[in-house]
């Protein structure tokens, strides 16, 4: 739990509501948490999806790991407390976005399953659509599209997901999507119509 320390604060809500902005999007603003391990398919599926959406006539928003890492979550690193921070950070961003009506796609590994049920609390029941990027360890280092995988077994990165730092598998995501077995149209294809199939996109 992070601690509210500024006092005298009181919330200002505004003239137009979460609900009036879905209204014009045909949408509902929701995040789509991807979590996987480094090289599993998160940054390809967001931005395939993110695509598909866009043609469709449809707003969505990637939050990409790196990228907010250069910015910012720039004073972070790889400890457990600041990959939690991270998190923490990304959860409330997503929940901005989603709360004007953007459907937020964030591509982190997220290790952890304490940090992303605490993501998972900031929304509501409905909005956070967790998705398992599941890809076994062996086939995302042959994939090893950053070269990193390499670099943590040289032992030049330390606290590398799926090497020398833990990756806990989600236990009840909203979906699945296995990227060993599938191809990228059909990894796509299971997103788009669960968004679809739950009123989240709308013609
Ligand atoms: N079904 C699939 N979905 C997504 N990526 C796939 C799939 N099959 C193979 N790949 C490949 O796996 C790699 C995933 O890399 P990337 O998206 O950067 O992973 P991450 O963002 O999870 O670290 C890419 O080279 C991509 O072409
Ligand atoms: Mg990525």
């Amino acid at each position: 739990m992070t601690v509210q320390i500024a006092t005298n604060i009181v919330w200002h809500g505004g003239n137009v509501s979460k609900k009036d902005r879905e209204e014009l999007l045909r949408q509902k603003g929701v995040a789509l948490w991807f979590t996987g391990l480094s090289g599993s398919g998160k940054s390809t599926l967001a931005g395939e999806i993110e695509k598909r959406l866009f043609a469709g006539g449809h707003l969505s928003y990637v939050l990409d790991g790196d990228n907010i890492r250069f910015g910012l979550n720039k004073n972070l690193g790889f400890s457990p407390e600041d990959r939690a921070e991270n998190i923490r950070r990304i959860g409330e961003v997503a929940k901005l976005f989603a709360d004007a009506g953007i459907i937020t796609l964030t591509a982190f590994i997220s290790p952890y399953r304490a940090d992303r049920d605490t993501a998972r609390g900031l929304l509501k029941e409905g909005e956070f659509i967790e998705v398992f990027v599941k890809c076994p360890v062996l086939e995302c280092e042959k994939r090893d599209t950053k070269g990193l995988y390499k670099k943590a077994r040289a032992g030049e990165i330390k606290e590398f997901t799926g090497i020398s730092a833990p990756y806990e598998e989600p236990v009840s995501p909203e979906l699945v999507v296995d990227t060993a077995r599938l191809t990228l149209d059909e990894a796509a294809d299971l997103v788009i119509r669960y968004l679809a199939d739950r009123g989240i996109t709308r013609q």
